[in-house]
């Protein structure tokens, strides 16, 4: 060989090894639209909206709970949302597009199936094994199979030795059908599907799926700690997502493994540090839930007389705080939720709207024209302050005739606390399954 082509061949193999280590270091990014956007809503009804979400998802989560009574998740259903975020991807080959709740209480990754028993409304085409090259049927002998909570051969007549599944939620919600594998494939940068692809990656193919699915999606992803979710198959350690504000219609990112340049707003761009605080492992008689420890809330300059015990976990599960991608305002047991409010209303001067509407929210009307000065809010947790900006507690909203309110987005809900979406906006919060650890890092999510 002559010298040069050597070389050429020297640095095509160097190219060649430098694309599979990036590759290999780079995060999946995922993006997530929120469930109201492009819907063209008020503010006003994205903050009702919300708040009825938040609270109807809250009663489902503590109806599932093995300790605690069940809670009435009372009749939501008439055609509002049930989640705030959907991801977007794409399975098979070709690739056929979904859009799944972005759920990190649950670990299955499922969509509805064609040809199917008893499916909900979905706007997408439903997923179409047959139409799919690289899409198989597993067998229920696999560990994966066996591992579910409910899973069988099925009959000789029809099961053939697949793997049948059922998979329940907190809320009643179930979805039947066979566990497969397929091809997914995750956005590029440019938020179209087409970016990467990965292999044989396990999900149900839902045939028979019944509860309240109304948020526009076509199943469930399942971010939550077990053998089937998302980061697991995928093998990463540390997941991530970054919601950009709620009232605009910017997608946000989602990412599995470390995303780029995660510190570059926390080092330079003095939008604060990065707050790190530990996720509680969970055991049986909790939900499947991301837990940490909320110690106390500050308000304004007053530290609120709260004894940590309110926000403990029991040892029967119940009580705790959660971190979810499901719920959109944070949820307080209503004698921290009634302490906040008081202590809002005693440190600003503006003047308390008698809501005579559907809003349930603490609002205060806004002189026209100003941008009046609220109190802080500081959420204390074990080893970890978020001292939110104000975007990430306080609603405004603009009524017709020009009338502005600002609003509380925080709600009264029971013993279990949850820390909602709109307290994550704008921020990077990151899972790191393998050190326990949840931090918060500052970020403009929409330029990431
Ligand atoms: C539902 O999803 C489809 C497909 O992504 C989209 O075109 C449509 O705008 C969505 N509708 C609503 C109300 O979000
Ligand atoms: C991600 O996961 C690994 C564990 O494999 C951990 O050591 C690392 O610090 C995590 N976080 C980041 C930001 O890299
Ligand atoms: C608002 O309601 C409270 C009690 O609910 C009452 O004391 C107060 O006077 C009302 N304010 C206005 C402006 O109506």
């Amino acid at each position: 060989m002559k010298k040069l082509e050597k070389m050429l061949l020297l640095l095509s193999l160097l190219a060649v090894i430098a694309v599979v280590a990036r590759c290999d270091a780079a995060a999946l990014r995922l993006h997530a639209t929120h469930a109201d956007a492009g819907r063209g809503l008020s503010t006003r009804e994205l903050l009702h909206r919300m708040a009825a979400r938040s609270k109807a998802r809250s009663a489902r989560l503590l109806s599932g709970r093995a300790a605690s009574a069940r809670v009435d998740p009372g009749s939501y259903t008439d055609g509002v949302p049930d989640t705030e975020y959907l991801v977007h991807m794409a399975i098979g080959t070709p690739p056929q597009p979904v859009q799944l709740i972005l759920d990190t209480g649950s670990d299955l990754t499922w969509t509805q199936c064609a040809p199917c028993v008893s499916c909900f409304r979905q706007s997408l085409p439903r997923f179409n094994p047959s139409r799919s090259m690289t899409f198989s049927v597993l067998p229920c002998d696999l560990r994966i199979c066996r591992d579910l909570t409910w899973s069988s051969c099925g009959e000789q007549s029809w099961g053939n030795g697949i793997c049948v599944y059922a998979y329940a939620y907190a809320d009643h919600s179930i979805t039947t059908g066979h566990l497969d594998s397929d091809t997914f494939s995750f956005a590029s940068a440019d938020h179209a599907i087409g970016g990467a692809s990965v292999p044989d990656l396990t999900f149900g193919c839902g045939l028979f799926n019944n509860g309240i699915f109304v948020s526009n999606e076509t199943g469930i992803a399942g971010f939550s700690r077990g053998a089937l979710s998302m980061p697991a198959q995928l093998k990463v350690d540390n997941f991530s997502y970054c919601f950009t504000a709620i009232t605009g219609s910017e997608p946000s990112p989602v990412f599995l493994g470390v995303p780029p340049n995660l510190y570059s707003d926390a080092a330079g761009g003095g939008h604060g540090v990065v707050q790190s605080t530990a996720l509680i492992r969970y055991h049986s008689s909790q939900l499947k839930a991301y837990y940490i420890s909320l110690k106390g809330v500050t308000v304004g300059t007053t530290r609120l007389p709260i004894p940590e015990s309110v926000f403990a976990l029991k040892e029967d599960g119940t009580g705790g705080t959660i971190v979810d991608s499901g719920t959109g305002m944070t949820m307080l047991p209503e004698a921290v939720y009634n302490l906040v409010c008081d202590a809002f209303v005693a440190q600003t001067k503006l003047t308390v709207h008698n809501s005579t509407s559907s809003l349930s929210q603490l609002c205060f009307s806004v002189p026209p024209g100003a941008k009046p000065d609220v109190p802080a809010l500081v959420l204390h947790f074990e080893g970890a302050t978020l001292d939110l900006p104000r975007e990430n507690y306080m609603f405004e909203i603009e009524e017709t005739g020009g009338r502005r309110l600002t609003c509380l987005a925080i709600n009264a809900g029971e013993d279990l606390s949850v820390i909602g979406n709109f307290q994550q906006q704008n921020m990077h919060v990151l899972y790191d399954l393998a050190n326990d650890m949840l931090s918060f890092v500052p970020a403009r999510c929409n330029e990431l």
